[in-house]
């Protein structure tokens, strides 16, 4: 037997041992063993089963299949969130290499995102959407999670409610105070709609767990640990601007632009499945969702969602921070 061969073997006995298990016995499972397929491995069979349609028109398919990409790509950009804040040893390299992997993810989402713009017959939309009600995308918890994990609390207020959270809310009131409770609460009465009731009686307890978790590792107060050098690295800064603009931006306004075709179609303001002032409601113009705040100038702040939608300046000098 050559010497590579007996490593192995040693390698393997020292495992099994380690849990107490007869390395032969598993030796010997590989005699009688299949071998893996690609539709094992993939798990293509399960994850092809999974469009359910609640209507008859064929466009429903590309709805719901563009939706459950999102979501996946969604996990992937949590999965990296997760390597970065829970790394023993964080190197400014590792941190924009990471960073860069999950902004690819979103330009992904961004540039695709025409699939529902324009991939979907609009007269198919306005029937199967009728079915949906009061669902909606706002629903999506990854989503949520997401902004979690990428940036403090308190960029994620309502503006209106700022001045009255600081470290020591509760969590639970700051839930109540998150930007996106304004998509169904109703201030003065607490009153919120189906759409967030049922948001919140699924995963509000998960959410608050969430926060605490990503409290002090979110990707923002990362990079506000890093020493003076790592925070003044260009390639990162860049890459930190590029997530967040990707994120609160460009996808945002590409969505915003889609919910517009589908739901202004008819000549008139239609109202979304989940029944939000959606218009007033999603424009980053008045959402002001940025992860990052301090890595803007004043000016990129004052202009956030009117101008350079598309775009934004790639920094050739770091801003202080
Ligand atoms: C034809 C396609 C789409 C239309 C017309 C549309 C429309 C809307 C509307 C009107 C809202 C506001 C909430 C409401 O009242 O329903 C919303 C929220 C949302 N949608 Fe969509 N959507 C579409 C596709 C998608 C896709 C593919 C995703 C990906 C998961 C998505 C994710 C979201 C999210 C995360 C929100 C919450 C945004 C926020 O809170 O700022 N939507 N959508």
């Amino acid at each position: 037997m050559s010497e590579a061969k007996r490593d192995i073997l040693s390698r393997l006995k020292k495992k099994y041992d380690a849990i107490g298990q007869d390395v032969d016995t598993h030796l010997e499972g590989l005699l009688h063993s299949t071998p893996i397929t690609y539709w094992d491995y993939i798990q293509t069979d399960v994850l092809l089963n999974l469009q359910v349609r609640r209507s008859e028109q064929p466009d429903e398919m590309t709805f719901i299949i563009y939706h459950q990409i999102n979501e996946l790509l969604f996990k992937m950009v949590l999965w990296e969130i997760e390597q970065i804040s829970s790394h023993q040893d964080l190197t400014t390299e590792f941190f924009s290499s990471r960073l860069q992997r999950i902004s690819r993810y979103f330009d992904m989402l961004s540039s695709s995102f025409t699939i529902m713009r324009e991939g979907m017959e609009v007269e198919q939309y306005l029937k199967f959407r009728n079915t949906l009600t009061p669902a909606s995308g706002f629903q999506s918890a990854q989503y949520r999670l997401i902004e979690f994990a990428s940036t403090e609390l308190i960029n994620l207020i309502d503006n209106r409610f700022r001045e009255t959270i600081d470290r020591n809310t509760p969590f639970e009131h700051a839930y109540e105070h998150l930007y996106w409770q304004a998509a169904g609460k109703n201030y003065a009465t607490g009153d919120k709609t189906t759409l967030l009731r049922l948001f919140q009686e699924r995963y509000m307890e998960d959410f608050i767990v969430f926060m605490k978790k990503y409290n002090k590792s979110n990707l923002a107060s990362i990079f506000k640990s890093l020493p003076a050098e790592g925070r003044m690295n260009l390639d990162l800064q860049n890459a930190m601007r590029h997530y967040d603009h990707t994120v609160n931006v460009r996808w945002v306004m590409t969505h915003y632009l889609t919910a517009e075709k589908y739901l202004e179609s008819s000549g008139e303001p239609a109202e979304a499945t989940g029944g939000s002032n959606w218009k007033d409601y999603m424009h980053p113009r008045h959402q002001r969702r940025i992860f990052f705040p301090d890595l803007w100038t004043p000016d990129e702040l004052n202009n956030w969602g009117i101008s350079n939608l598309e775009d934004h300046k790639i920094l050739d000098q770091p801003i202080a921070t």
